[in-house]
């Protein structure tokens, strides 16, 4: 078990926190009927091409977490709060993998473009399919709903730990360490 946090790691979190943010709000809005077709674009393009850079900044953020573990809790938290901290990020982590990998599978199965990849001559990694693009697109909206759900517990046990400061922040903040 390692004492804290490495700047890389603080980092990444800090990165992916303010690129997932955003890409809720957008990809709320983006469905919505009515709005006007440039705006809806590049909501379109920003989402998916964003969600693919997460894609590959989370599945860094994982492997940095499996090699290097995490800093242990004070000996002040309850067992039973630990043990809900653990499962909760261990769900965080499962999302947010989750959410982008069923995007990519949603547009590439559907047969649209993902701009950057396309740039790069990255072809498709999945067929075209529309039953496919469909039970794609039920999990990113429903594994959405329960980004936001837990993101918002997460949140709120930081405020939480901030205002009873008892150390957990300095785990994560600042990112250089
Ligand atoms: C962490 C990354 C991501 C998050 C948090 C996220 C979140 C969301 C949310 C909240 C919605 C609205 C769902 C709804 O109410 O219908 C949405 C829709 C959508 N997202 Fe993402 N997304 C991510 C990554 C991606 C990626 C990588 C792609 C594609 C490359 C993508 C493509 C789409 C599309 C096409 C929709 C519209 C679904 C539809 O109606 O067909 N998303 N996303």
């Amino acid at each position: 078990m390692s004492q804290g946090y490495t700047p890389a790691q603080r980092w990444l979190h800090w990165i992916i926190a303010a690129l997932i943010l955003p890409m809720i709000l957008a990809g709320l809005v983006m469905v919505q009927s009515g709005l006007p077709r440039g705006l809806q674009n590049a909501l379109f393009i920003g989402h998916k091409n964003i969600g693919t850079l997460l894609l590959i900044l989370v599945t860094l953020r994982l492997v940095l977490r499996l090699r290097r573990g995490a800093p242990a809790l004070p000996d002040t938290i309850p067992t039973l709060q630990r043990r809900i901290a653990e499962a909760s990020h261990a769900a965080l982590y499962a999302l947010m993998l989750l959410l982008p990998l069923s995007g990519y599978i949603r547009v590439r199965a559907g047969g649209f473009p993902i701009e950057a990849l396309d740039k790069l001559g990255l072809p498709s990694f999945v067929p075209r399919s529309d039953t496919l693009a469909t039970a794609a697109k039920t999990v990113h909206e429903y594994g959405g709903y329960a980004l936001m759900a837990l993101l918002l517990a997460h949140i709120g046990a930081a405020i939480h730990h901030g205002m009873r400061r008892d150390g957990l922040w300095a785990r994560i903040w600042p990112p250089q360490g």
